[in-house]
């Protein structure tokens, strides 16, 4: 099995960026590229600012920012990017005719024995992705932001072999990550269906006028959300009964609300310009707060979270 070192990330965007942070926190030296110099200097800028806050948490120490920060090469050529590296992961933007071009360059411009992962959300990057390496091509799929978020979901294609899924299974847990592999492609994987059912939810309890924002975030975060980084949703099931499970289950009173694709509550924000921290409002009012403070504390708060669930033994 190949130990991976030289990583290469394509787009250095919210996930680009973050992703290039954790292989180089796991010691890798990592290529990031993007289209243009501007954006790759802002990636880095936010790199530092990502490290300083886990110095300031005494989660790093002092010293390191500055060696992690200079195993990641920046650049706009892709054949730079590409050229040595054992593991590529690309993070452009959600779209078929970007994504197919940038496996053919990758195909062609990487080592032969490099594994080339997607980072999509919801494309079946294996319906239309062509390679000379269809057995080291799959989909790792990470959750913002990649250096706090410990869950990779690794997706595999028809014809991916068993040793690239190793390989990057323990390429992931040696970075501190906590690989499942899905056997084959569903739109949305595991993690991103249980929120949308989520979130289908919360919009028909808005636009109907059962709850307000504020209600559904303290129902979620004061009821289940409490349980779920104990339990998770089926261990949860063994602790309720699973005879009580069955009950509920055939309870038709509960029908789930149909996806309607749209939110009129959502609708009515957007076109007053609310588009949530990015411009200081959405389901609330940020008062003034840039969206970087307002990140920063987030994140503050999710390491914390994550470090106490490390100590109860419930994350890696
Ligand atoms: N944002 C999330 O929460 C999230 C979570 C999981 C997966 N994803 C997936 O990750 C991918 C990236 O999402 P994002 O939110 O980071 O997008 P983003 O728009 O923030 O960043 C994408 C970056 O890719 C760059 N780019 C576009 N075409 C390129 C090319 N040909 N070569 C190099 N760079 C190119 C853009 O300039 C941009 O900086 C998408 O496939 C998305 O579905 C996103």
């Amino acid at each position: 099995m190949t130990k991976v070192q030289n990583v290469a990330v394509l787009g250095a965007g919210t996930m680009g960026h973050s992703l290039a942070q954790v292989f180089a926190q796991g010691g890798c030296n990592v290529w990031l590229s993007d289209l243009q110099e501007g954006i790759l200097q802002k990636a880095k800028k936010m790199i530092a600012s990502n490290l300083k806050t886990l110095v300031d948490l005494d989660l790093l120490e002092a010293n390191q920012p500055p060696v992690i920060l200079d195993r990641i090469q920046t650049t706009t050529k892709i054949e730079t990017a590409g050229k040595e590296a054992q593991f590529v992961i690309e993070a452009i933007i959600e779209d078929i005719a970007a994504k197919k071009e940038m496996f053919s360059a990758l195909d062609r411009i990487c080592p032969p024995e490099a594994i080339l992962a997607s980072n999509t959300s919801f494309l079946d990057i294996f319906k239309f992705v062509e390679t000379k390496r269809p057995d080291k091509v799959l989909i790792t799929h990470w959750f913002a932001p990649p250096h706090l978020v410990p869950l990779v979901e690794v997706v595999r294609g028809p014809l991916t072999s068993e040793e690239s899924i190793d390989t990057v299974k323990a390429f992931l847990t040696r970075l501190g990550k906590k690989p499942i592999v899905i056997a084959k492609f569903l739109p949305g994987f595991i993690a991103n269906r249980l929120q949308g059912a989520l979130r289908v939810e919360a919009h028909f309890l808005l636009d109907n006028g059962y709850a307000t924002p504020e209600d559904i975030d303290v129902a979620s975060k004061a009821s289940f959300g409490l349980r779920i980084p104990i339990l998770g949703l089926m261990k949860r099931e063994d602790y309720a009964g699973l005879d009580t499970v069955q009950r509920n289950l055939n309870n038709r009173m509960y029908n789930p609300p149909e996806a309607r694709g749209s939110s009129k509550t959502l609708d009515r924000l957007i076109e007053k310009g609310k588009l949530g921290v990015k411009t200081g409002s959405g389901f609330y009012d940020y008062h003034g707060k840039t969206a970087e403070e307002l990140m920063r504390e987030r994140d503050i708060k999710l390491i914390k979270l994550r470090e106490f669930l490390r100590e109860l033994g419930e994350l890696p």
